[in-house]
């Protein structure tokens, strides 16, 4: 492992975890089967789920569409470097691992604002011995921060899979999401591409709308599901890849079986030329 100062600069600086209200990462972290959670975040997560039964489908859906769309980048794209920001609690193919089976030498810098991913940093820092990884306990609406420490382990000269995967709905109108976006593929060189998932708000919308209304809530942080346009203007000044925005099962999906998996959320891959 060639972990970065990025790395090395979250050892011995935990913050403490607040078990009395729920938050995203560990609620994600119940959904997937993960044992990092607390019973807050599990009471909240099956609120969410009695709104919307298909969500366990729907988050492995997502974490296999992660791995999809790292595999592709890697693969077809000849990409070599990620900035995966808001990356949740480790679980099964986390990016570089994904990555660095395609690329030995792939770097990873992965950036989450969640004091309990942060805890669990190094089994993300486990990179092979030829790539690096690094974590970044950032805020995704710090984009200054966030290219200032990845530059100590990613190339800005060479290409960048900027990686926002179920994030940007926790990043509200007021927030800017586009801006943020642009700021971030206005830092990377072309050839660099652009990964998103997100809630929709125009898919199952009954279920979304009553899902929507339990977790805001019950989490710490507010969501704002958004409809195909709003994320696929995301990509704006961006060449979507095939087949475009659609829903994440559909997105270049390895079995028949994997097409037809239950989920909700909107995913789509670009370029930037
Ligand atoms: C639903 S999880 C998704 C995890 C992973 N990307 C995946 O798709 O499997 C959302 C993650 O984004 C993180 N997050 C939420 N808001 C963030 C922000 N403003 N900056 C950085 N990370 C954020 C949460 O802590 C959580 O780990």
């Amino acid at each position: 492992m060639a972990a970065s100062e990025a790395g090395k600069k979250m050892a011995g600086d935990v913050p403490r975890l607040d078990a009395g209200v729920a938050h995203i990462a560990r609620v994600y972290d119940y959904w997937l089967g993960g044992k990092d959670n607390f019973a807050v975040d599990r009471a909240a997560g099956d609120e969410a789920l009695e709104a919307f039964p298909g969500l366990i489908s729907s988050v492995r859906a997502n974490r296999a569409f992660l791995a999809r769309t790292v595999r592709y980048l890697a693969k077809e794209q000849g990409i070599r470097q990620f900035l995966d920001i808001g990356t949740g609690i480790p679980a099964s193919n986390n990016t570089h691992e994904v990555a660095q089976s395609v690329t030995p030498d792939a770097r990873v810098v992965y950036v989450d604002n969640d004091p309990m991913v942060l805890a669990h940093a190094r089994a993300l820092l486990n990179g092979g011995e030829q790539g690096a990884t690094a974590y970044l306990d950032a805020d995704l609406r710090d984009v200054s921060k966030i290219l200032r420490v990845a530059a100590d382990t990613l190339d800005f000269t060479k290409p960048v899979a900027v990686m926002l995967i179920a994030v940007l709905h926790l990043i509200s109108e007021s927030d800017d999401p586009a801006a943020v976006i642009a700021t971030l593929m206005a830092a990377v060189p072309p050839g660099s591409t652009l990964a998103i998932s997100h809630v929709p708000n125009d898919m199952h919308m009954g279920a979304m709308s009553d899902m929507s209304e339990r977790l805001n809530r019950l989490l710490s942080q507010p969501s704002t599901y958004r409809s195909r346009a709003q994320v696929t203007g995301f990509f704006d000044g961006l060449e979507l890849v095939d087949p475009g925005v659609v829903p994440i099962q559909q997105w270049r999906p390895d079995t028949p079986e994997e097409a037809e998996a239950v989920a909700a959320m909107w995913g789509g891959v670009a370029v930037k030329r």
